[in-house]
């Protein structure tokens, strides 16, 4: 069978600032809504202050992506380490860690990629304004990525503007909604997504305008939701389901203003965002590059009607946040036939087929996966190994279905897995890790937080080596 693989796949691996770079006051950084969240819970688990202290172990860190093999690193910058209190004074100490970072990358071939903002919003300009919530903060975000492409743009070619604004905004703690009152909470949400779609706009646009050959796109967290029955009901919601927590948020970018099916739901709601008619335009002009996915698992969804008590776009109140149900559309059910991870994540490599090729056949973009793995504890035996054959098994899979999607004529140019090493994860610290290098640390002990190679690093170095034919 011939390798499907372009020449020059992108193959690469994944992180996030605050999840990988400890230091967090370091050197002038401000804090984030992302510390402040995870401070929230130091007494329970491992929080940012350290994480996996990329920011003092960066070098070596680089060192094993060339190991690896690695043609691109996707990660994050901090944007309160660039701006500290985020609108205000720049940090030279910020710009030049980041810089460090880039060049050593660029040295080693491996193409940085980089995110502008990964859930860590200057926890100042909550204090501010409450974030998101005012439209300063789209244009505070807007200087910080011009702030960036003026430093970096002249190495840094690839860009996404948000991680999963689609999934942020759908978790209370990463946006900072704390209004309880339901109708009103929805109100703030609605506001603060339209002024992250502006921010993203106004990114992109200067992206065009200021790096030379820039491209620049969304990260959107994606999942195929399937329908519990073939009742056309059910088949409905299930879509829906994809709509309302995936796709507006690809259509809005796409085509610059809400699609029909959201803008009923937030007339019908009375949440319809302020927006200014100057907005049309630089919604209009900002043309995504690429679409990068993150993709974990998938859905299954069943109809759910309104009721007397409960009316249409109504939440149900007790589940969680991320998976939410809502009267009038869907109702989240388990698929009977995924295994799930040990954390309930429906494991499936088809369905990211099927993502894929939705994307591809919808909006004709070139599409790279940016995060694709599985979380759970590994143990590191007595002489200091990780077999994680469970992981090697799950990304084997996944890059199955993207050889298959290639097969279909869908347009991927890269794939990271999700992560390069051990990295905090928001609920469970280290205690649920995915990286393919581990971090030795655990929640309470910090240790000496030694790099060890797990044996997925060593089987991906061979997928990357053979670029992607070799898989066993
Ligand atoms: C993605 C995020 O949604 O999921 C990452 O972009 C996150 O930041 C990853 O770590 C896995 O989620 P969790 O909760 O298992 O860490």
């Amino acid at each position: 069978m011939t390798n499907l693989f372009q020449k020059d796949f992108w193959w690469g691996a994944s992180s996030s600032a605050f999840q990988i770079e400890g230091g967090w006051n370091e050197d002038g950084k401000g804090k984030t809504v992302a510390d402040f969240n995870s401070f929230k819970r130091s007494h329970l688990q491992a929080d940012s202050k350290v994480a996996s202290d990329f920011y003092h172990h960066w070098d070596e860190d680089i060192d094993l992506m060339k190991e690896l093999g690695m043609k691109t690193y996707r990660f994050s910058i901090s944007w309160a380490r660039i701006i500290p209190d985020g609108d205000g004074k720049v940090n030279q100490k910020g710009i030049d860690f980041y810089n460090k970072v880039i060049d050593k990358l660029i040295e080693y071939d491996i193409i940085p990629f980089i995110t502008l903002y990964h859930f860590d919003l200057p926890y100042a300009l909550v204090e501010k304004y409450n974030g998101w919530e005012a439209r300063d903060c789209a244009y505070a975000f807007e200087r910080y990525a011009k702030i960036c492409f003026e430093n970096f743009g002249d190495r840094v070619k690839y860009w996404v503007i948000h991680n999963e604004q689609n999934l942020m905004m759908r978790i209370d703690e990463r946006m900072n909604i704390c209004e309880t009152d339901p109708l009103k909470k929805e109100k703030i949400r609605a506001q603060m997504d339209y002024h992250m779609f502006l921010a993203h706009a106004l990114a992109t646009n200067a992206c065009h305008e200021a790096v030379e050959n820039g491209k620049i796109g969304p990260a959107v967290s994606s999942t195929v939701t399937y329908p519990y029955t073939n009742k056309p009901e059910d088949v409905w919601a299930a879509r829906m389901n994809n709509q309302f927590k995936t796709d507006y948020c690809l259509d809005f970018h796409f085509n610059g203003e809400y699609p029909g099916y959201y803008m009923e739901y937030l007339k019908e709601q009375n949440i319809v965002p302020k927006m200014e008619d100057r907005d049309a335009e630089i919604m209009k002009a900002a043309k995504m590059d690429f679409i990068a996915l993150n993709y974990y698992r998938t859905l299954t969804a069943r109809y759910l009607p309104a009721t007397q008590e409960h009316k249409k776009g109504e939440r149900v109140e007790g589940f969680n946040e991320v998976d939410y149900d809502m009267y009038g559309y869907w109702k989240i059910e388990k698929n009977v036939n995924l295994k799930a991870s040990e954390y309930g994540a429906q494991i499936d490599p088809v369905g990211l087929r099927i993502v894929l090729n939705e994307y591809w056949n919808r909006y004709h973009l070139p599409l790279i996966i940016t995060e694709n793995g599985l979380g759970t504890a590994d143990v590191l035996t007595s002489d200091n190994k990780v077999h994680d054959e469970y992981r090697i098994d799950y990304l084997r899979n996944h890059i199955r279905a993207i050889r298959e999607s290639l097969a279909d004529g869908v347009n991927v140019f890269g794939y990271c897995p999700w992560s390069f090493m051990d990295l905090l994860s928001s609920h469970q610290g280290f205690k649920k890790r995915y990286g393919l290098v581990y971090v030795d640390r655990t929640d309470d002990d910090l240790k000496e937080l030694k790099r060890i190679k797990k044996d997925s690093f060593y089987w991906y170095q061979k997928v990357i080596q053979s670029n992607g034919a070799d898989l066993a």
